[in-house]
């Protein structure tokens, strides 16, 4: 029943195969082809043997048991036995195979999703949920590495039954032969309409179920409206409804699929019938003999299993069949962002850094940076800041090049920075991000991240510059201590620290921080300040600023309103202006103010410097 309601669920996407869907399948097992050929091998001679077996048998009977000849039943015997070992050794082979050849299958799919998944823009994260694309990615190369050895071992198992099974019965007697093989065609469609039939009973019954869960959840949470408004008899005339549906939904599906084994046996047995008839008719005159009956009703059987697990078989191809074509689709997905074919590798972006009339927007095309210019000498810092939502990370997306502008250029040491490789830039940019990430492991792994070649004396020097160094020491087992699945056994104020820390490592020509606006205490909060300092020596620098220290001391601040610049200068140059700054200061930071002081200071007015 469970494997049932999975099946229902992954119903929804199915697929036909299409050439080119054969053909990239094909390639995904060019590399393996030995193990296939080896496995498929072993499967088509197991299931001959299957054959051959009852062919033995229906000797034994025959020559052996019949005629009283005890000497040829031991030599049959002898035989049975020996085929017996051999065939146990094949099955052996090919199970062991298959599962070689799946894990093989699974791996390389793996590995290029995963190659490409991280070769894939940042806005294709955007668009699509993380967590599902990774569920999905796992369970859909799971299914297409099952089509390629359980799938095609299923498939070909039943082709050689049939066949090898129809060989031999048409080499014992042709005529009845024919008769038993045609009622082939006959077991395949009513597999293939009951299995429809009874998989469209499940699927109603299946949506109706999760309208009765909505409808318990609606009503139960909102319990006191219903109660209030006297709802109870309107709500359970629609509940009853629901319940209804899905009891008749379950009831038709329970009875097919009750109907369908006796079904296919009822139609087997006037096979069956039809076999000890005329075999029985045709043995009076010594045509038919007794080990042919016998071998008949075996073949019969050999027959009848696969053709009524067809049709399982059957749903399951084309759900992998979808999987593989999700999974070809992924791969197919162009980067948004890559990197031109004459592109050269930067030696340095310690120049100069310009925003030339950089228009930008998202996927949804709202247009978030309008005709953006901005002009950044080397070693500058600049101090970003204004209201939520006005553009200020994506002016740092844009220039970690993790975006490209869709008009104007970025220019840096003068040069168009799609000139350059994306490494050579990249690898130049420390960040610290506004929600700073830290990957499960240890401390002192989460900062060697971006230098792997860093000694741990390295590692230690960075996070005492960085201001990391001593809650890291407090820790019982210091730098080898577990920060947890994405860091979230430390504070995030703990979690900035040892992004500095990272940052300092990497030895950035350029550094970029996009300040948390969660407040972390006082000491942490100097701790981080002073670490961003020894960040900003000597390197041109990009901070979207909350503290109101870190603002004080940028080389220049920008106010970033709607996509586009609205003021900009020094502290004391914007203060005096009294525009834009001013009122952000006075209101937005006048709660840091208070806390400085450590008092209530209501309409404060800064002091200008
Ligand atoms: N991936 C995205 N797709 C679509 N729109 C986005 C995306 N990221 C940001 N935006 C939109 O772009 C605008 C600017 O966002 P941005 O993150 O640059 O603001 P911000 O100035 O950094 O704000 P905050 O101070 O809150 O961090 C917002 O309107 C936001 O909704
Ligand atoms: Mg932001």
């Amino acid at each position: 029943m469970a494997d049932e309601l999975i099946e229902i669920e992954e119903e929804e996407y199915t697929s036909q195969l299409t050439g080119p869907t054969f053909a990239r399948i094909a390639a995904l097992v060019k590399p393996h082809w030995r193990w296939m050929a080896g496995f498929l091998t072993a499967i088509v001679v197991t299931a001959a043997l299957d054959a051959f077996f009852t062919y033995i048998n229906k000797l034994i009977i025959d020559n052996g048991i019949v005629p009283g000849n005890f000497n040829l039943v031991l030599k049959y015997a002898v035989y049975y036995g020996g085929i017996q070992l051999v065939q146990s050794g094949l099955v052996f082979t090919f199970i062991y195979l298959v599962g070689i050849l799946g894990e093989r299958i699974q791996y390389d799919l793996r590995k290029s999703t995963f190659n490409h998944l991280q070769d894939l823009s940042l806005s294709y994260y955007s668009q699509n949920a993380v967590g599902r694309l990774m569920a999905r990615v796992t369970s859909d190369s799971g299914r297409v590495s099952n089509l390629m050895t359980w799938g095609l071992l299923d498939v070909t198992w039943a082709i050689v039954n049939v066949l090898t099974s129809t060989i031999f019965m048409l080499i014992i007697n042709w005529k009845l032969g024919l008769i038993v093989f045609s009622i082939i065609p006959i077991l395949v469609i009513i597999a293939v309409n009951f299995r429809k039939k009874i998989l469209t009973e499940f699927r109603k019954s299946r949506r109706n179920n999760s309208k009765i869960t909505g409808e318990y959840n609606q009503n139960f949470q909102g319990v006191r409206v219903v109660k209030a408004l006297g709802r109870e008899e309107e709500n359970l005339r629609e509940f009853s409804i629901l319940t209804d549906n899905m009891f008749r939904a379950s009831y038709r599906a329970a009875w097919l699929s009750a109907l369908f084994l006796p079904t296919v046996q009822i139609i087997s047995a006037f096979a069956l019938g039809a076999i000890v008839w005329y075999g029985g008719l045709q043995s009076q005159y010594g045509a038919f003999t007794v080990g042919s009956i016998n071998a008949f009703v075996s073949y019969l059987t050999f027959m009848i299993w696969p053709i009524q697990d067809l049709a399982r078989v059957y749903a399951e191809m084309q759900h992998s069949i979808a999987s593989a074509e999700r999974i070809f689709k992924l791969i197919d997905t162009p980067p948004e962002v890559q990197d031109r074919p004459e592109a050269l590798s930067a030696d340095t972006i310690r120049g100069e850094i310009e925003f030339e009339h950089v228009d930008f927007y998202y996927e949804d095309r709202k247009p978030i940076l309008t005709d953006f210019s901005l002009k950044v000498k080397p070693g500058e810092t600049i101090a970003l800041v204004g209201p939520t939502g006005g553009g200020k990370t994506t002016i740092v997306n844009l220039l970690c090049r993790f975006y490209e502008p869709k008009n104007g250029i970025i220019r840096i040491n003068g040069h168009d920075y799609t000139d350059y490789t994306m490494q050579s830039l990249q690898s130049r940019v420390g960040i610290v991000l506004q929600t700073p990430h830290l990957f499960s492991g240890m401390i002192l792994e989460n900062i060697r991240y971006g230098r792997l070649d860093a000694s741990d004396s390295d590692v230690e020097q960075a996070a005492k510059v960085a201001g990391a160094h001593e809650f890291i020491a407090s820790f019982e087992k210091g730098y080898a201590q577990d920060v947890g699945e994405g860091g979230n056994l430390l504070s995030v104020g703990q979690k900035q620290l040892i992004s500095l820390a990272r940052a300092v490592l990497a030895k950035p020509e350029i550094f970029i921080m996009d300040e948390a606006t969660s407040s972390v205490d006082t000491l942490t909060e100097a701790l981080i300040q002073r670490g961003m300092e020894a960040l900003m020596q000597g390197r041109t620098s990009f901070i979207i600023a909350h503290r109101l220290s870190t603002i004080r001391r940028a080389d220049r601040i920008v106010v970033i309103e709607a996509g586009g610049i609205a003021e900009m200068g020094t502290h004391a140059e914007l203060l005096r202006q009294r525009g834009h700054y001013y009122r952000l200061y006075t209101q937005q930071f006048k709660f840091e103010k208070e806390r400085a002081y450590g008092v209530s200071m209501p309409g404060v007015v800064p002091v200008i410097k």
